[in-house]
């Protein structure tokens, strides 16, 4: 995710954006900018580190400015392609965080009124909006240029000949500073925490007018009233946003970057997309399209099997990357689709370069433009996670899924009542999430419990299959207690041998074809007095008979039980871990990033 910050007040600029810029480093970014009003507008940017960047510019004199980190999703990481971005004339620099989902429409219509693009990026539409509509009222301006813009965003504005800082977000966060004779913006807290702990926190579709006198919110045109906050925290704290860990902090950031992957995908009216790849039409033929990735990607690709052959029909092999390489016969359906998060775990990148010499069409879904696996594969989707820092997936898992979902669904063509129904569930996720997010207390309570076990089972059929394994590793991976996921019905072949009351088994039931054989595992596992926590959609009444502990999770669409399913083991391995006192963020013995085979 992008950084943005902005300054205005009475002392030069420069050295307070860039320190502002090193106090968002830990978001991980791949350029960064300033822009400095003096006489005109003067921008420094480029590709690479924010210390490289502040050596190289020169003093500017000037008291107003923004500042950028780029975490890069339209466009690679370059020095045109980092912000701040411009308008023709110059005038105006913009800064954005959020991606704009109509910018290609946006682009074109303004290229044809003349205005000349020099960045691949979606974000330089808005300088182009604000000179098309700016009549000497900056603010009012800005207001205008956000209406045509469809996505999300958070921006901050700079005007030549202007006093104040125009910034507006919606859907991506902001935050004024409030200072003495000078003020802030910024879309994070630990950006000013070094010059003030008085915060106000802008809503969805507030536009901030910021000046040295002071500040104005406008909500729908009309002036509100604003609440100062302090903030207690360190700038430690605040970078996880007052979370104790960032995984915890990327466990709730998945109902927004659900939303960010959407926003590409699916058009504003309510029921329709489009998709970027149509499956049906780049398959081709039926022999099976394959999936290949290593760890947690592996499993959004098992996820991605029941998705693609229960919505398309075509049938799908999905293989372990690390594995694949040494089978005689590399991947030879028509389309091979590489999933990693980092576009660097090695074993994949192997993976990947057989299908492509084995002449498979080869698509990337991947968190990293420019990553390796990018610039091998034919075709790339982006996830839009934004980094993620926790060692263990969470986030970019929840989003992968995504891809997987509007891949299948878009190109799905033969019943358009299935096709509306389908995206409007996908709609409603992240709203689901959040609630599932919002009430824990019953996911803390089996966390305590399973916290004294040294082995646990996890269980589930079908499309809750895949969600076992994933459960089962994030479990190992930040608590160390060792867990197996299994595929329900493969338990009494030869687990059972170990079953017994110190080995709970979390079993994960949906309401679909695998629901009843789920209650009769659960109960052979009972008959074996293994305690068993389960994971149920709510107004599962049968289950509480037959479960020591429920955790219950929304009810959606059974195709999408495993979304909400993970987000729920992911709780579940986070406050165990916690329990435990483990090192959350940086478990022993792993790496983000598997860069060898
Ligand atoms: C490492 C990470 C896992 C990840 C796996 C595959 O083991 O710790 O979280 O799932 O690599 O990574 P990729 O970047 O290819 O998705």
């Amino acid at each position: 995710m992008c950084g943005i910050v902005g300054y205005v007040g009475y002392r030069q600029a420069q050295p307070i954006l860039f320190n502002s810029l090193f106090r968002l480093e830990y978001r991980g970014y791949d350029s960064c900018g300033i822009a400095i009003a003096d006489n005109g507008i003067t921008v420094y940017k480029d590709a690479g580190k924010v210390g490289n960047l502040e050596k190289r510019v020169p003093h500017l004199e000037g008291t107003a400015g923004i500042g950028h980190t780029r975490w890069a999703t339209h466009g690679e990481p370059n020095q045109i392609n980092a912000h701040p971005h411009c308008d023709c004339s110059g005038r105006f620099a913009v800064v954005h965080n959020g991606i704009i989902g109509n910018y290609r429409l946006l682009k074109k219509q303004l290229i044809a009124e003349g205005h000349r693009f020099i960045s691949e990026t979606d974000s330089e539409v808005i300088p182009h909006l604000i000179e098309k509509y700016y009549r000497g009222d900056l603010e009012g301006a800005v207001a205008t240029a956000l209406k045509d813009v469809e996505g999300c965003y958070a921006i901050i504005v700079l005007a030549a000949g202007e006093s104040d800082l125009v910034a507006a977000r919606k859907g991506n966060p902001l935050i004024i500073g409030i200072g003495d004779r000078e003020n802030f913006v910024a879309s994070d807290v630990p950006a000013v925490l070094d010059d003030t702990n008085r915060v106000v926190y802008l809503e969805d579709g507030d536009l901030g007018v910021i000046s040295t006198a002071g500040i104005r919110i406008m909500r729908d045109g009309r002036e509100v009233a604003w609440e100062e906050k302090k903030i207690l925290w360190s700038v430690e704290d605040a970078q996880r946003a007052g979370y104790e860990h960032f995984m915890l902090k990327e466990i709730h950031e998945q109902p927004r970057v659900i939303r960010d992957t959407l926003i590409g995908w699916l058009s504003s009216d309510e029921s329709s997309g489009e998709s970027l790849v149509d499956l049906t039409k780049m398959q081709g033929d039926i022999r099976p399209l394959t999936l290949l990735a290593c760890g947690t990607s592996y499993h959004a690709a098992l996820v991605g099997r029941y998705i693609i052959e229960k919505v398309l029909g075509i049938p799908v092999r999905v293989e372990l990357a690390s594995e694949v390489n040494y089978y005689d016969r590399p991947p030879d359906g028509a389309v091979a689709i590489a999933i990693t998060q980092s576009g660097e775990t090695a074993d994949t990148l192997r993976a990947m370069k057989r299908a492509k010499a084995a002449g498979c069409l080869l698509l990337a879904i991947t968190n990293v433009m420019d990553s390796s696996a990018s610039r091998i594969a034919d075709e790339v989707v982006y996830t839009r996670a934004g980094p993620e820092i926790g060692v263990a997936a969470t986030k970019s898992f929840a989003v992968q899924l995504i891809i997987l979902y509007s891949l299948a669904i878009l190109s799905y063509k033969v019943d358009a009542r299935r096709l509306a129904d389908l995206v409007m569930e996908l709609r409603q996720l992240p709203e689901k999430l959040e609630r599932l997010l919002s009430d824990k207390d019953g996911i803390k309570e089996c966390a305590g419990y399973l916290a004294g076990y040294e082995s646990v089972f996890f269980i589930g059929r079908g499309i809750n299959y895949p969600i076992a394994l994933e459960g089962a590793l994030k479990l190992k991976e930040i608590s160390y207690i060792h867990a197996e996921g299994y595929a329900a019905g493969e338990l009494k072949h030869g687990s059972f041998a170990l079953l017994g009351e110190n080995t709970p088994v979390v079993a994960i039931l949906a309401r679909d074809n695998t629901y009843q054989a789920m209650l009769s595992n659960i109960k052979e596992v009972k008959a074996r007095k293994a305690p068993v926590i389960a994971l149920a959609e709510e107004g599962d009444d049968n289950v509480g008979e037959f479960a020591d502990m429920v955790i219950s999770v929304p009810a959606v669409d059974l195709l999408f039980s495993a979304v909400v399913n993970v987000v729920a083991l992911q709780l579940l391995a986070y406050y165990t871990a916690r329990e435990r006192g483990c090192p959350i963020d940086t478990p022993r013995n792993l790496a983000k990033s598997v860069t060898v085979e």
